[in-house]
């Protein structure tokens, strides 16, 4: 009987829940499904990942709102799509990242299992990253060593790129080769922010807006020195570093830079360098993995902004880079991260190591999470 194991991702973003039942060898998923936030939770969740008044409290009560909504999803999921419960072997559920701070040894993340386990009657493995920031690492990213399960290829140098509200890359040389991983800086988070500011919309639709702007260089430059881009890795980050406060302030520096230029000082151009910013990351990591050429397949919701795929291919061009969706390669890009959960599940379900050292910079490989019993 095919062990299925349920993963359960909710990202920087903060767009929704993820949810997908999966198998592994071969890999099969068996459904999918996604809860969009109301934006009280959003709210909440958001302000949360920043110092705050009465934290303690209101914490308490998004993990437990979180948690029923998560439940409440994998109990539609398994009813939906007429799931044997029997061969669900387990969930795992990653929790909506509140604070992540690596240089401190901790990250927190919320939606409690205890009752995810009560409402859907399956154990849950949960709390994945602190076992590697026990062990002297970053606690992320985790999913570089689901990408090199699933998609190392034996000929071919892979890059597997996924874009959410944070950007992090996989590195994936040919021939088993050790592999490398870590956050580039902001993926969506920063055009997700000002988009919404102005113009209401969750996000910018294919990068639209950010296309029919011109790109500010002195501001480009400015948000570039944040000290995160110069970092080697191993480095990752979230919305405690990235967020529209911290863009505000750079961008009042930069209206009283001698640089600048009040012509500039349009929303659709910040979009614009907000874009290039996620772009110019991208392309420095990827050049400085010393691989020449390969195949760069994006995977997370930015994966459908047309606009930031076009530049990544532009800035790719000189060393014959492809830059396609994680689609051509069997996972739709929007159920890899969810379905990288599902497979740490199923790691520690069958007490198997789930993090890289090479990439998180932990001292060995762990087993990573805890369980919930039913
Ligand atoms: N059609 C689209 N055009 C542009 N961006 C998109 C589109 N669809 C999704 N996105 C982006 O993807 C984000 C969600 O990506 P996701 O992988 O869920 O990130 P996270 O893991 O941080 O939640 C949205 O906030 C948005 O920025
Ligand atoms: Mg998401």
């Amino acid at each position: 009987m095919t062990s299925i194991y349920i993963g359960v991702m909710t990202g920087t973003s903060m767009d929704g829940i993820d949810i997908v039942a999966a198998s592994f060898e071969p890999l099969k998923l068996h459904a999918t499904l996604t809860i969009p936030f109301d934006t009280d939770l959003k709210d909440e969740l958001m302000s949360l990942t920043l110092p705050g008044d009465n934290e303690i409290d209101r914490m308490g009560k998004a993990d437990v709102t979180l948690a029923k909504k998560i439940a409440k999803g994998i109990n539609q999921l398994i009813k939906k799509n007429n799931l044997d419960r029997k061969t669900i072997k387990a969930i795992g559920s990653h929790g909506q990242t509140i604070r992540h701070r690596p240089q401190d040894g901790f990250t927190l993340q919320l939606g409690d299992p205890n009752l995810i386990t009560e409402i859907t009657k399956i154990p849950v493995v949960s709390d994945f990253r602190r076992r590697d920031l026990a062990a002297g690492g970053q606690g992320a990213p985790l999913v570089p060593a689901f990408h090199q399960a699933i998609f190392q290829h034996e000929t071919r140098d892979r890059v597997i790129l996924n874009l959410g509200g944070i950007a992090n890359i996989s590195i994936l040389p040919a021939n088993q080769s050790q592999i490398s991983g870590f956050d580039t800086g902001p993926g969506n988070i920063l055009m997700d922010g000002w988009c919404r500011r102005y113009t209401g919309q969750p996000y910018d639709e294919n990068g639209n807006w950010a296309a029919n702007g011109t790109p500010i260089r002195a501001l480009l430059d400015r948000l570039y020195s944040h000290d995160f881009f110069g970092k080697k890795p191993p480095k990752s980050t979230g919305r405690e570093e990235f967020n529209l406060d911290w863009l505000d302030e750079q961008i009042i520096d930069w209206r009283n830079d001698a640089e600048y230029e009040e012509i500039d000082d349009l929303p659709e151009n910040i979009q614009a360098t907000l874009a290039k910013l996620t772009v110019r990351a991208i392309q420095k990591a990827i050049y400085r993995s010393g691989i020449q050429d390969g195949e760069v397949y994006v995977c997370g919701g930015g994966a459908y902004n047309s606009f930031i795929l076009e530049q990544l291919r532009w800035r790719l061009r000189k060393h014959e880079w492809t830059v396609q969706t994680t689609d051509v390669i069997g996972i739709s890009p929007t159920w890899v991260e969810s379905t990288a959960f599902a497979w740490l599940a199923m790691r520690f379900v069958t007490q198997q190591t789930g993090n890289l050292p090479a990439v998180t910079g932990a001292d060995a490989t762990r087993i990573l999470g805890t369980i919930t019993a039913v």
